[in-house]
């Protein structure tokens, strides 16, 4: 619920913001108070009569229109907002924002403002990619500016790629997390592993598999959001870096067992959430393999060190270890094995059979297994599962430190 908060809720130009109606709904729905600015090109696709009905509130678009009150709206709007969203945000916004320029109700407001700002681009693919997008995205980041999407998918335009509006209800959830973010995290080292890695079959050929970095990505967004010092240690994955996270890249098992073993000794809490391979081809060609007219093709596999478990027989006094279990049949029973066998304080099972859980999806269905029981939660997003998994690994962590000084 947000009862009391206030979210300023900018509309741009762009063909989302049809979209950007059901965020104002789903948010009224919380209790928020929802204050819409509109550019002059947005209320060419969505009249501001819809804002005003959804937000039971004036809708601002001129600078210069007489209101109401005696308050000088940008500055009064900018000073109300619990949290500046922009839904969707232009690349000419984010323009905008990066070099400072005021020009209409939004912009100047935007400027004014001291709360935490939330952007959910929308553009099309070449605009999101453009070098100046790009640097002004990283300029918004580095003053803290935060975004939600794009995602990639079909775009109204007709071409395929990154730059769709995140959907409403990620939107709103984004803007919850920021009005509620606690910082129990902070002073915490935190190391999350995602995504696949690679096994290379010749320069031009690789085993891998399904896993998208989305769940373990989530988690690290989410323990730097609640202030946690956080590295991820990534496989190959089109998911842009939470912000204030360092990235280390891997593509092998093989690089992710020296990476991990080399940086996991110095973390509070380390939560593997990627899916390594676990065989790798034993000699990758250095040429491309030519194909053979009717004859079949032989690779020898070999074992992977098993990167969790390596990690685990030197687990510090005090470190809290998570490991997940990607099953498809006796799920409780197997991801209990894994927690003894790699040492960990808590495995996170998931069936990745059921719909709406496991690889490449935005939610997930888990249950956390720990010595002290097993935890079945509902389906959820990757995000909310990330808070849960923190929350727990906290508590751990906290009974631990309160064991050794006791
Ligand atoms: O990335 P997404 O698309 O969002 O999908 C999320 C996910 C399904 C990948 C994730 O939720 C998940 O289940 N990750 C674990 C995948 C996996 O490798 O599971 P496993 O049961 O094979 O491995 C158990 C644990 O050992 C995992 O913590 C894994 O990181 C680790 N492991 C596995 C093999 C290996 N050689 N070394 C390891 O450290």
């Amino acid at each position: 619920m947000l009862t009391g908060k206030h979210v300023v809720l900018g509309v741009t130009g762009g063909i989302a913001a049809y979209k950007a109606c059901e965020v104002v709904s789903r948010l009224r729905k919380l209790h928020a108070e929802v204050d819409v600015i509109m550019t002059e090109n947005a209320t060419k696709l969505v009249a501001p009569l819809t804002f005003e009905t959804l937000s039971n509130r004036p809708v601002c678009v001129d600078t210069f229109t007489r209101v109401e009150s005696w308050d000088v709206k940008h500055i009064s709007l900018a000073q109300k907002a619990d949290v500046f969203l922009v839904a969707p945000a232009t690349a000419n916004l984010m323009a905008k924002l990066a070099h400072g320029i005021a020009d209409d109700m939004l912009s100047t407001t935007l400027l004014a403002t001291k709360a935490p700002i939330l952007l959910a681009p929308a553009m099309n693919t070449g605009m999101w990619t453009a070098q100046a997008t790009q640097e002004n995205l990283q300029t918004l980041l580095a003053r803290g500016v935060k975004t939600v999407g794009p995602a990639s998918g079909v775009l109204a335009c007709g071409d395929t790629g990154a730059g769709r509006m995140s959907e409403p209800v990620e939107i709103v959830e984004a803007v919850c997390q920021l009005l509620t973010a606690k910082q129990d995290l902070q002073g915490l080292k935190v190391l999350v592993t995602a995504g696949p890695t690679v096994e290379r079959i010749d320069p031009v050929r690789y085993l891998t598999n399904d896993s998208s970095g989305k769940m373990g990505y989530a988690i690290a967004q989410a323990a730097a959001e609640r202030g946690a010092q956080v590295t991820i240690v990534s496989g190959p994955v089109h998911i842009a870096a939470p912000q204030g996270v360092t990235v280390l890249p891997v593509q092998s098992t093989m690089d992710l067992y020296h990476t991990m073993l080399e940086n996991a000794p110095a973390q509070d809490i380390v939560i593997q959430a990627a899916a390594p391979a676990d065989y790798r081809v034993e000699n990758p060609a250095d040429q491309k393999i030519k194909k053979q007219d009717g004859e079949n093709l032989t690779l020898t596999l070999v074992e992977n060190p098993d990167v969790a478990k390596a990690v685990g027989q030197q687990k510090k006094p005090g470190q809290v270890l998570v490991g997940f279990a990607a099953e498809t049949q006796q799920v409780t029973e197997n991801a209990i094995k894994k927690l003894h066998k790699k040492n960990l304080d808590m495995i996170v099972a998931n069936d990745v059979t059921a719909e709406g859980a496991g690889f490449g999806v935005d939610t997930n269905i888990v249950t956390l297994i720990t010595e002290a029981g097993l935890n079945p939660q509902p389906k959820m997003t990757k995000r909310q599962v990330g808070d849960k998994i923190l929350d727990e690994a906290l508590r751990i962590y906290q009974e631990k430190h309160a064991a050794k000084q006791g």
